[in-house]
């Protein structure tokens, strides 16, 4: 293709911006070529940029123009110069905010051509996610993506706005580190400069924003990237983006204070909406004993409900050895689907198998009692004592769990998501917020046979469970505290250990030596020496909170360049494999490689 020599055009108004009141001017229109239509010897020619799209009418009048439109395909940059007239009469397109006028071309200038993109650039979009995000750039073109790019710069802007307004400082903290764990591996890299040593990519910014915190800063924030080599899930990406904040002489108040009014302004700016605060708060117990998650979903009820008083002497073997064995029956009240079919239900137990039950018993309730399923292993006063205590009526479907309290209730809890879906309990654009308290300080990790931190090992312990942190670990409650809304964590934090002492003490539980320590976290500990405030902070995941803010289901699409579920970057290839003299000069050598890398 020729390309036409640029003459002085400039563009007097985007595609999103004309109305009738302007019907007469001349104007000059550049975008992509979205449309083409053949109607009656007219070519209608929708013209799309950033701002939205406007209709380019090539009329027979002007035959040359005519026959050069005839030319246009999709994706083809072009410049139009023309006039503006109102639409005839029933032909006003309501749905577009452009849709009372035309442009009726005078001249056209192809600025550049376009191949034939490998899918139509359409909401919704009909191509699979892996072309997308191999074709990254046309995908952002569309209106969809576009306001998701859009809302998510109206969130980090209100979030500067905010956070400066209440007396945060922005600080930069780098991004060749060293290690800070938060519970994924690290990615790593070498070292030039010094062979054999590797800097950390940071999982957060967890240690720097509490030196700053040592080096008097009191109020610290920063939009903060923290890479993580995790296995990828819908709400994980091994690059995501914290607004991480920290403040110098608080309690857990101060940073709920901060947080809501976040929230509120978020929440305002980027969707018109006022949240009410604060924010009710659950502890951990409650929330796992209620609704079987430590971020439970607050838009539906559904409750999970503890049936081991009623069934403690029932001739049920599964039952009553469960409680013998310290273990708990916990049920759910499937309100509704007491009319589903045997696969139905099959399906489940299923669900129930992949989340670790031995087994997922039901019954149907039926006239204040219980029908079919296990209802004939049960006495006819817990049957009646059952369905009291469910609030169950004719028509419901009672799940029940026998196991270790924690697994009955993870299992009902994951049972719970998956009907709030499966029967459409919540709507979008409805939001719940709630604050999750009292977590445990360290989780006992089955596999390893060891104490790890449940969130990370910086959380001062509750101060009346200090005693006990070497005799109880399990007992210790941390100074720990989760934002969830409608089921998603979108934030983590805590008041932090802010004394050498327990630092140490904390890390010996989840089995650092002192050696260990002082390799690892020597720098931390030395500025604990040194007069560290107390502190205490949050890290709101962004990438989570524009995914609630814009009715996504993925945190993907929220993010401009997102990895594959692979941990592929489709569009530019990485990660690939690396050339052997860069690893020379580093001193690496690989003992293994992505087979499909090396073809590469
Ligand atoms: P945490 O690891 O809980 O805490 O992370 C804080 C918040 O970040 C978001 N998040 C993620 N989002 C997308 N992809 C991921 N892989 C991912 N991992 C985490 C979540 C989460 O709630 N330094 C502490 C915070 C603190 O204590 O102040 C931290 O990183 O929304
Ligand atoms: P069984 O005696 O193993 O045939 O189980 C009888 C019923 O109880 C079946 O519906 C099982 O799925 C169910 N079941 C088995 N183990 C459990 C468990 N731990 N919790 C709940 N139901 C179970």
């Amino acid at each position: 293709m020729k390309l036409q020599p640029m003459e002085p055009l400039s563009r007097t108004h985007n595609c999103g911006e004309l109305r009738p009141a302007q019907a007469g001017a001349e104007v000059v229109l550049m975008g992509w070529v979205h449309r083409r239509r053949n109607l009656g010897g007219l070519y209608f020619v929708d013209l799309r940029d950033r701002y939205g799209t406007t209709q380019v009418v090539f009329r027979p009048e002007e035959p040359e123009l005519l026959e050069q439109a005839g030319g246009l395909s999709a994706e083809y940059v072009v410049a139009v110069r023309g006039e503006v007239a109102e639409r005839p009469e029933g032909t006003v397109n309501e749905e577009l905010a452009t849709g009372g006028i035309e442009v009726h071309a005078k001249e056209l200038r192809i600025l550049n051509a376009s191949e034939t993109p490998p899918f139509v650039l359409e909401d919704p979009v009909k191509a699979g996610d892996e072309l997308r995000l191999e074709f990254r750039y046309l995908d952002l073109r569309r209106p969809h993506m576009q306001r998701l790019v859009q809302a998510r710069h109206v969130a980090a802007q209100t979030t500067r706005n905010y956070l400066s307004s209440m007396g945060f400082v922005e600080v930069e903290t780098p991004i060749l580190a060293k290690k800070t764990p938060e519970g994924a591996r690290d990615f790593i890299v070498p070292s030039r400069l010094h062979p054999g040593k590797v800097y950390a990519l940071p999982q957060s910014p967890q240690l720097y924003k509490q030196i700053l915190m040592v080096a008097a800063c009191d109020r610290y924030f920063q939009i903060a990237r923290c890479l993580r080599d995790e296995d990828l899930r819908a709400d994980r990406q091994p690059e995501h983006t914290q607004i991480d904040f920290e403040m110098s002489f608080v309690t857990e108040e101060d940073v709920f204070e901060v947080a809501e009014g976040l929230m509120q302004s978020l929440w305002r700016d980027v969707r018109g909406e006022e949240i009410e605060v604060p924010f009710p708060r659950m502890t951990y117990r409650e929330a796992i004993d209620r609704y079987g998650s430590d971020k439970p979903d607050l838009r539906f009820g559904m409750e999970i409900v503890d049936l081991s008083d009623l069934l403690a002497s029932t001739e049920f073997k599964v039952f009553s050895s469960a409680i013998e064995r310290g273990g708990v029956v916990r049920a759910l009240n499937a309100a509704g689907c007491g009319d589903w079919s045997r696969s139905q239900i099959e399906e489940l137990e299923t669900i129930a198998k992949k989340h670790g039950a031995k087994g997922l018993a039901t019954a149907k309730v039926r006239d204040g009692s219980l029908d079919g399923g296990i209802s004939k292993f049960l006495s006819d006063e817990e049957k009646r004592s059952i369905v009291e205590r469910e609030e169950a009526r004719t028509g419901d479907l009672i799940l029940f769990a026998a196991d270790r309290t924690k697994r009955a209730s993870q299992v009902l809890g994951q049972l719970r998501i998956w009907l709030r879906d499966r029967l459409g309990l919540v709507e979008k654009g409805t939001f719940a917020f709630a604050w999750v308290v009292d977590f445990p300080l360290f989780a006992w990790n089955d596999d390893l046979e060891a104490w790890e931190a449940e969130h990370h090992m910086f959380t001062m312990p509750k101060e009346e469970h200090l005693e006990c942190l070497e005799t109880d670990p399990g007992k210790v409650l941390g100074r720990l505290y989760d934002l969830v809304v409608n089921g998603t964590e979108v934030a983590s934090g805590s008041i932090r250990v802010h004394r050498r002492d327990i630092q140490e003490r904390v890390m010996a539980v989840v089995g650092i030596t002192p050696e260990e320590a002082e390799r690892r976290f020597g720098f931390l500990l030395r500025a604990f020496d040194y007069g560290a405030p107390p502190h205490g902070g949050l890290a709101p995941g962004l990438d989570r909170l524009v995914m609630l803010l814009t009715d996504e289901d993925t945190i993907r699409d929220t993010i401009a360049f997102p990895k594959s579920y692979q941990g592929l970057s489709l569009m530019d290839g990485a990660p690939s494999a690396a050339e052997p003299q860069v690893l020379d000069e580093v001193g690496i050598r690989f003992t293994r490689s992505d087979e499909e890398d090396e073809t590469d």
